[in-house]
């Protein structure tokens, strides 16, 4: 590339960030608290890349019946599937252009898990008919994000797509996904798991004060429990041991993989709330502490992109006006002056997040799609939006 064009290129990544990262970054990982709008966004930059002709992946663990349907595409499907061919012309799709959507169920995304990391058929076998594995296979902490960081693994790996977008599940804290591991081994080292894990064979064999109270435990949780729940526990547990061992071990490989800047990018959502401040300086923090490249904030469902734009006045009616027009007016300038607070209240939000991602980052918005973003058109528009969009600048 000539001086010219890559000067042209950089500028161009300053005055619009999401092209830089939609042409040029392998991964995209979207974070955010939950309902704020990470698989709409993550949807929107999916299509994005599509239409400059990468071969992406939308890969979400948090599987949502409208995107499906809007989409296309069943949910809990085996491996990934491509959206239909209608709905991609109608997005403007064309080849080399792929779009292929993941949309993961947590009880189907443990048992992959348990199915690739089990000793053998038989425990594979005896873990899926346990009445607790059956009960908290989808709570437990960090699954859905191994699973989901394996599978970007094994595509990176494969080089089947130039984009994979990372839809990670809702959580208060946007980089939960990441401490799932860390969350594994504590739940491993738990006292309540060491309770439950069967004895030691004879090479491990505790001390007589710890055989003897283990007996004490043993009992007592037979009391508790029942015989069967009981059993079943024990089996859970001894076999979950070995598998959340392995996951720990693998998450730290992943986990080293998300943190290469040339291919990866992390984006957090928020929303327009008080609250979406601390976020973001919570998971820039989190970011710079764990290594990971953080390329920006998305404002999303935001008024300040309504700067500029006129609001209704009493000049805008004839000196004449009928009263009728009058009190028309003043309900429209009511409504007007709702919608300038959240403008201010909104560019405020943005010039603050624009400050905390600092110089090497940025801050944009997305607008409201009026009716919610549940369909393809609107779906595209926000997609123009973020293509489009210009940092803010403080
Ligand atoms: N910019 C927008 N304009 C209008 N509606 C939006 C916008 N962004 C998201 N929505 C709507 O808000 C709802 C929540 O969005 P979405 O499912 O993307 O959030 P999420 O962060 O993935 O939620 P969860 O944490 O539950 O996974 C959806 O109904 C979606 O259509
Ligand atoms: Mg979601």
């Amino acid at each position: 590339m000539s001086d010219d064009l890559l000067m042209e290129a950089a500028a161009e990544s300053l005055s619009r960030p999401m092209r830089e990262l939609v042409c040029h970054r392998g991964i995209l990982v979207v974070c955010g608290a939950g309902g704020v709008g990470k698989t709409t966004t993550s949807t929107a930059l999916a299509l994005a890349g599509a239409r400059q002709g990468r071969r992406v992946l939308a890969l979400t663990v948090d599987p949502s019946k409208r995107l499906a349907q809007t989409l296309g595409v069943d949910r809990n499907l085996e491996a990934p599937v491509s959206i239909p061919e209608e709905r991609l012309k109608l997005a403007g799709i064309e080849p080399p252009g792929e779009l292929h959507a993941w949309m993961l169920d947590p009880k189907l995304v443990a048992d992959r898990v348990v199915q690739k990391l089990a000793k053998d058929p038989e425990e594979v076998e005896r873990l899926m008919q346990n009445r607790i594995y059956n009960g908290i296979s989808r709570m437990v902490a960090g699954m859905q994000e191994y699973m989901a960081m394996e599978a970007l693994h094994e595509f990176r790996d494969e080089g089947r797509y130039d984009l994979v977008i990372l839809d990670t599940p809702p959580s208060r804290n946007a980089l939960a996904f990441l401490e799932g591991p860390q969350r594994m081994s504590s739940f491993l080292d738990g006292r309540v798991f060491q309770l439950f894990l069967p004895q030691g064979d004879e090479d491990h064999r505790p001390g007589f004060f710890r055989r003897a109270a283990g007996a004490v435990v043993e009992r007592v949780n037979r009391m508790v429990f029942g015989d069967e729940t009981y059993e079943d526990m024990q089996e859970f547990f001894g076999s979950f041991a070995g598998i959340l061992g392995t996951l720990n071990h693998n998450a730290g490989d992943m986990i080293r993989m998300l943190g290469d800047p040339d291919d990866v990018a992390f984006l957090l959502v928020t929303s327009p709330t008080d609250a979406s401040v601390s976020d973001a300086h919570f998971f820039r923090e989190r970011t710079r502490e764990m290594g990971l490249p953080f390329a920006g904030f998305v404002l999303n469902r935001s008024q300040a992109l309504a700067a500029g734009r006129d609001f209704p006045d009493y000049d805008l009616l004839p000196d004449d006006a009928e009263p009728a027009a009058l009190s028309g007016m003043a309900k429209l300038l009511v409504l007007a002056e709702v919608e300038r607070s959240e403008m201010e209240r909104d560019r405020h939000l943005l010039a603050t997040l624009a400050e905390e991602a600092g110089d090497s980052a940025f801050a944009l918005a997305t607008p409201t799609v009026p009716g919610g973003a549940n369909d393809m058109p609107s779906l595209l528009s926000i997609s123009d939006a973020l293509w489009e969009a210009e940092p803010y600048r403080v």
